[in-house]
């Protein structure tokens, strides 16, 4: 279990998006399209707990407006061995359809095998056809199905994996 190398400040640029690790000020906006993304979002306390696990990365991607710049999506991922586990993926619903949860996606993958990361694996609602095309796009592909995994809603979980090269 390590904390991918991936400074804080200087960012990866994909796109339009920067992409940074989350620092402690990015929480109430990361929580206010969590909340929005979601039907049953993490609580802030589940999200401050990730940022005390050495194998958990969040990574925000934001963007450059005349305002400053505006965090539009955020990914959750563990490292653990040489295993990839992506936990929680979203974007603004504001910001849908530009290419934010692709650049996310790409920078964890990019991350996961500067880290050594062999394989990565997921798990998504059978009905969350968004999610499913966008890891798809990735090479993802189903594996498994875990019945009533999201109990809130007795909906199954998909197991999706991706071998990394
Ligand atoms: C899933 C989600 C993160 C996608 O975010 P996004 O920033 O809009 O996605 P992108 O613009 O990067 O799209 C990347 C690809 O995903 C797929 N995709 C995204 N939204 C889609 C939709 N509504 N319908 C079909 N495919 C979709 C497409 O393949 C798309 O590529 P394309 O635009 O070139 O066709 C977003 O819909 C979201 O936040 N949903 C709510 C939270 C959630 O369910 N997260 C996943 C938990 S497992």
């Amino acid at each position: 279990m390590r904390r991918p190398q991936l400074p804080e400040q200087a960012a990866e640029c994909t796109g339009p998006f920067r992409l940074r690790r989350l620092v402690p000020d990015d929480l109430d906006e990361v929580l206010r399209i969590e909340q929005a993304a979601f039907a049953h979002p993490w609580t802030e306390e589940l999200m401050r707990r990730e940022l005390t696990h050495a194998w958990s990365t969040i990574l925000v991607a934001e963007e450059p407006t005349d305002a400053g710049e505006r965090i539009r999506g955020f990914v959750i991922f563990w490292l653990v061995h040489d295993e990839l586990h992506v936990l929680n993926v979203a974007t603004d619903p504001a910001q849908l359809r530009r290419g934010v949860a692709k650049a996310l996606i790409a920078e964890t993958l990019r991350v996961a095998k500067l880290s050594g990361a062999a394989l990565a694996t997921l798990e998504v609602r059978r009905t969350n056809t968004p999610a499913i095309k966008l890891y798809e796009e990735f090479g993802f592909r189903v594996v498994g199905v875990r019945p009533n995994y999201y109990a809130d809603e007795n909906e199954d979980g998909l197991v999706m994996l991706l071998d990394l090269p």
